[in-house]
């Protein structure tokens, strides 16, 4: 049986039974591989835009006894998907996986999304958001999105911070209080640096946001 990490598993638990997926930025092939050998996935393909974790997966797929097409290309513009109804993208920046989708139509293809910093930026982007979850991996927590192309229908700027998606979410007090943490030192590092004004408002105005949900735990 192939062990993942809790992250990795998280992100195969999304993939529904029979879908057709590509996974961007496999570097090692290890969700991509985990969705063929488990038979969850009934047609798998990945890609890389660095050659170097394109030999690493093929080498784990040797070892793993699995095959599939590997693509080196920058995003998915020349990746062929047809075929494909499930897009990965997982590991990288919130801004850069944003980019990466806005690129080319994906019509109603379903997208899981694990944005490593800057989660934000990609709920700011045209994706609307159907569900999301958190998974503690590593001493980090992590939102795992699952989305389609579209309208991201938020109107409210917090929520592109505090996802409401996660509000009902077992993890969502420690994710709250570990921002706040983030938070303060930030605001401490601001206040001793040059940086004008407005990186302090909104840090401030982030902490102010964080704070309602940290003070409802408390209150209920
Ligand atoms: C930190 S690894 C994440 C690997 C895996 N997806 C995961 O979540 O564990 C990021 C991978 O994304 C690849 N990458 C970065 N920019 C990319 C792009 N524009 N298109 C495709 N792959 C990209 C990198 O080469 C690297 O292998």
């Amino acid at each position: 049986m192939m062990r993942l990490s809790a992250r990795h598993e998280a992100i195969v638990s999304q993939v529904t039974p029979g879908a057709k997926v590509l996974d961007v930025g496999t570097d090692h092939g290890f969700v991509a591989i985990a969705l063929v050998k488990r038979g969850i996935a009934s047609y798998v393909c990945a890609s890389d835009v660095n050659e170097g974790p394109l030999w690493r997966a093929q080498e784990n797929m040797e070892l793993y006894g699995v095959d599939f097409p590997l693509y080196l290309a920058d995003g998915i513009i020349d990746v062929p998907i047809d075929n494909i109804d499930t897009i990965i993208i997982a590991g990288m920046g919130g801004e850069l996986i944003a980019e990466i989708l806005s690129k080319r139509d994906l019509a109603d293809r379903k997208l899981i999304l694990c944005p490593h910093t800057k989660a934000h930026e990609l709920r700011k982007s045209r994706i609307h958001i159907e569900k999301e979850v958190l998974v503690e991996d590593g001493g980090r927590l992590y939102p795992i999105i699952c989305a389609t192309q579209g309208d991201n229908g938020i109107e409210n700027e917090a929520d592109f911070y505090i996802s409401p998606h996660l509000r009902e979410d077992p993890l969502f007090p420690e994710w709250v209080q570990r921002e706040l943490k983030k938070i303060d030192q930030i605001i401490r590092f601001v206040s001793r640096g040059t940086q004008a004004d407005a990186a302090m408002k909104k840090q401030l105005w982030y902490k102010g946001e964080l704070e309602k949900y940290a003070n409802l735990r408390r209150d209920s």
